[in-house]
């Protein structure tokens, strides 16, 4: 699979090394204008790399994956406050896009947001993955075809993901999320995967094939995927 290249790292700080190389480097030769970004626990030794460093996203626009349905941005358990958390507030960007999650409707909310991502196209998506090999918020079974949506989340999701909520909050169980399609899209993908939890997910990418079971397998059609992660998969 010469389309998907492997890095493998001994640890989370060092695949988030492994990450701003390509940033320092895409940004460098002024290949970076839109950069997709993701949230996660994944995410944090990533932004912590690039706070502390000269990178400069001045000229750069940024969109997020995804968002919860029904929290705002100044609630600190939607991923608006994750990214204003995490990076926002300490290295400024051009424009950054998050989906709301509090549109009064959802469904042109997602229309807008997929216009915004067709006039910008991504340059890079960088990409989490969940336990059950969600992407974003696509969840197992989701079309290849996918676009901007309203996504229901699986009970497996919502377990894993209810432990980061803060202030006994509920989780909710729908979300706005990129589709399969309008990730595949972007000029290139970095998934980055840490720990054990990951392993499933990590074993169905590697194996090469591609099924709506685990929608991170859908990478595999794309032609220019890095990998990194913490993991040794034979
Ligand atoms: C959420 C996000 C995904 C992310 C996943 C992994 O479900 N919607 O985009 O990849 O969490 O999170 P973590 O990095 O905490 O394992």
């Amino acid at each position: 699979m010469e389309n998907v290249k492997w890095i493998t790292v001994t640890s989370p700080e060092e695949g988030a090394k492994e990450v701003y190389k390509v940033i320092e480097e895409e940004l460098q030769n002024n290949r970076l204008h839109v950069l997709g970004l993701a949230t996660g626990s994944t995410m944090i030794p990533v932004y912590q790399e690039w706070i502390h460093s000269n990178l400069d996203f001045s000229e750069v626009t940024a969109f997020n994956l995804d968002e919860y349905v029904g929290i705002g941005a100044d609630n600190p358990n939607s991923y608006a406050y994750f990214m204003k958390q995490h990076l926002f507030s300490k290295k400024p960007f051009k424009e950054t896009h998050i989906p709301n999650g509090m549109a009064e409707d959802l469904d042109k909310e997602c229309e807008e947001y997929e216009q915004q991502l067709n006039a910008h196209p991504l340059d890079i998506q960088l990409l989490g993955v969940g336990e059950n090999g969600h992407i974003a918020f696509n969840e197992p079974g989701t079309s290849f075809d996918s676009v901007t949506h309203v996504a229901t989340l699986t009970d497996s999701t919502l377990d894993v993901n209810s432990q980061y909520f803060e202030n006994d909050e509920k989780i909710p169980n729908i979300a706005l999320t990129m589709g399969i399609s309008s990730i595949n899209k972007a000029g290139k993908l970095i998934m980055v995967a840490f720990g054990e939890k990951k392993r499933a997910a990590m074993e169905k990418l590697k194996a090469g094939e591609v099924t709506a079971e685990w929608p991170i397998t859908k990478l595999l059609l794309h032609n220019d995927v890095l990998v990194i992660t913490d993991l040794q998969i034979d």
